[in-house]
C-alpha cells in the first residue's frame, strides 16, 4: 500500500506543521509526547499479543509492540539530548501544540477486542502516523538527528500500517473493507468529540466571562451609591431593649 504524505488537512496544514517543529521547546515537548504515546501503545500491542488466539498474529504483534517501545526510546533519547542542549524554560507565548499527535495509539483498546477490529483500528492508527511522519521528517530538515529519527521509524510505520491491512484481509475476508472504514469513522468520531470538549470549555469559559460583566456589572453602580450613603468608620448601635444578658 503506498504511502501518501498525510491527509490533505495536514498536507493543508503543512505551515503550521512547520511553525510548531519550529520552536525549540515544542520540538521538545512533542518528542516526549510521541515517546509517551508510542510506549504506552506497545504495550496494549503487547497485550494484545497475549489474548489473541491466532499464533500469526501474536508472533506479529509481538514484533510490532517491540517496534513501538524503540520508537518510544529514540523519541525520548532525542527529547533528552535536546534538552541537554539548552535547559532553559521556553518564554514563547503558545508552547502547546493545536493539532492533533502523531499515533493515535493513545484510543487503543485491547481487552474484549476482536483481531478484526483491533487490526482495523491499527491499520487507520498507523497509517495516519506514517503520513504524519513523513511531514514531521520533511519540516525537521533543520534538525538532521530527529530527521532520521522520523525517516527510521517511518519505515515500521509503513510495515504496520501494510501487515495490519493484510492480515485483516485474512481474517476477515469478507467484510475486511467495511472493517477499515467503520474503525476510520469511531477515530473521525472520538477526533470530533474531542474537539467539542475543547471548543465546549472555551465558550464556556467565555460565557461565564461574558455572564460576569453583562449580569453583574449593573449591580455595581447602585451597590457603589449604597455605599456612599454609608456613614464612614464605626457606628454606634442603639440602646437595646433586650436584657444584656439574652443572646438574641
Ligand atoms: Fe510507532
Ligand atoms: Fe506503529
Amino acid at each position: 500500500m503506498p504511502l501518501r504524505q498525510g491527509t490533505r488537512v495536514d498536507r493543508m496544514l503543512r505551515p503550521i506543521h512547520r511553525w510548531v517543529w519550529g520552536d525549540f521547546d515544542r520540538r521538545v515537548r512533542k518528542l516526549i509526547a510521541f515517546a509517551q504515546v508510542e510506549g504506552d501503545g506497545g504495550r496494549d500491542i503487547l497485550r494484545a499479543a497475549e489474548v489473541t488466539p491466532d499464533p500469526l498474529l501474536r508472533r506479529l504483534y509481538l514484533e510490532h509492540a517491540i517496534d513501538e517501545l524503540r520508537h518510544a526510546d529514540l523519541f525520548r533519547q532525542r527529547g533528552t539530548a535536546l534538552l541537554r542542549q539548552r535547559a532553559t524554560r521556553s518564554t514563547s507565548l503558545f508552547n502547546t501544540n493545536p493539532l492533533p499527535g502523531g499515533h493515535g495509539l493513545d484510543d487503543l483498546s485491547i481487552e474484549g477486542e476482536p483481531d478484526h477490529r483491533l487490526l482495523a483500528f491499527l491499520h487507520v492508527a498507523e497509517k495516519a502516523a506514517a503520513g504524519r511522519f513523513a511531514i514531521y521528517r520533511d519540516v525537521v530538515d533543520d534538525d538532521p538527528s530527529t530527521r532520521a529519527i522520523f525517516e527510521e521509524i517511518l519505515r515500521d510505520e509503513v510495515f504496520h500500517m501494510n501487515y495490519t491491512y493484510t492480515q485483516l484481509a485474512r481474517v476477515s475476508p469478507a467484510s475486511y473493507r467495511w472493517q477499515v472504514w467503520a474503525a476510520r469513522a469511531n477515530r473521525l468520531w472520538k477526533r470530533y468529540l474531542r474537539l467539542a470538549a475543547g471548543v465546549a470549555g472555551v465558550m464556556g469559559g467565555a460565557i461565564l466571562t461574558l455572564t460576569y460583566f453583562v449580569v453583574l456589572a449593573p449591580f455595581a453602580w447602585p451597590a457603589k451609591r449604597a455605599e456612599r450613603r454609608e456613614p464612614a468608620g464605626w457606628t454606634a448601635i442603639p440602646e437595646r431593649e433586650e436584657p444584656p444578658t439574652s443572646l438574641y
